[in-house]
């Protein structure tokens, strides 16, 4: 990496804000994944009654899912650094009746926790770190001896259309600079062996999947990828990648199904990367 690149993932801003549009976008996508996350956690080895750390918890759903896992015997602690992602994930613990959640405000790696946690889990938050192993490291030390430590991060490497879909395609290279941009991480899915390593933890399992579809099941995925051009335009424009109108908001979902239908596409959504290990 350059010296500035460097430099703009330490000086970054989160790329993806917390804006009423993001946050939906969020439970959007949380419906889609929620499923493999859950099954990477269950895998991991989160269990009926364990205390759970999850880290960068956003509007809650990983937390919601441990929740449902550990049961009321168990408890879950979620903690983002953003006072508004606190917020609605609180709410939304509230609108659910959930009493085993949680939520604290702050980064996790320097907040303090009264008692280790049997579990540290988190969902498309190393990504976004400036230096993940370090941060890694930092979270993982909240988790008692023996305690499971599993994070579900994705890869933009294996998203791609066949045939190909050109819309839909060059949405996705528009994503992957304006993410990039910022200095998050795009194949961190790929990377997390290696931060798992780096962080002084033993050898991890790793799982991987990916959401498919074509047809009228591809609706989904397109709308996943609309989402998030909208949530990244400032910084696709900023970069001169597309103008507003170039992107055409309103129409894009329409203009993508049309073209996956004319060309008969099926899309792979983003790899979607599952890895725990245990601390010593
Ligand atoms: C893409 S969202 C994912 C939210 C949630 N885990 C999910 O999968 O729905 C990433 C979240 O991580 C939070 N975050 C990023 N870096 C963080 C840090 N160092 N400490 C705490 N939260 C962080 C952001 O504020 C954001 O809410």
């Amino acid at each position: 990496m350059s010296d500035n690149a460097e430099q703009s993932r330490k000086a970054a801003p989160y790329v993806l804000g917390h804006t009423e549009h993001e946050l939906q976008r969020l439970r959007t996508q949380a419906a889609l994944i929620d499923p493999i996350t859950k099954w990477f956690l269950i895998e991991a080895g989160i269990s009926t009654g364990m205390r759970v750390l999850d880290i960068g918890s956003g509007a809650g759903h990983v937390a919601f899912l441990a929740a449902e896992i550990v049961g009321d015997a168990g408890e879950v602690i979620g903690a983002d650094r953003s006072a508004e992602a606190v917020r609605a994930a609180t709410a939304e613990a509230s609108a659910r009746w959930l009493g085993n959640v949680s939520f604290r405000s702050g980064d996790p790696a320097e907040l303090t926790f009264g008692q280790p946690f049997d579990a540290v889990i988190g969902r498309y938050v190393l990504q976004f770190q400036a230096d993940p192993a370090a941060m890694l490291r930092k979270v993982a030390a909240h988790a008692k001896p023996g305690g499971v430590v599993v994070f579900h991060e994705l890869d933009w490497g294996g998203i791609w259309s066949y045939p190909p879909a050109a819309t839909h395609d060059t949405c996705c290279r528009w994503c992957v600079a304006a993410i990039g941009e910022s200095g998050a991480e795009t194949g961190m899915g790929l990377k997390l062996r290696s931060t798992f390593v780096a962080a002084g933890l033993p050898e991890p399992e790793l799982r991987m999947e990916a959401i498919m579809g074509g047809g009228s099941r591809s609706g989904v995925l397109i709308q996943q990828l609309v989402d998030l051009v909208r949530t990244v335009s400032p910084a696709i424009e900023r970069l001169g990648l597309a103008t507003a109108a170039d992107i055409g908001h309103d129409t894009l979902f329409d203009r993508i199904a049309d073209e996956v239908n004319a060309t008969g596409s099926v899309l792979v959504g983003r790899l979607q990367v599952g890895c725990w290990s245990r601390t010593v």
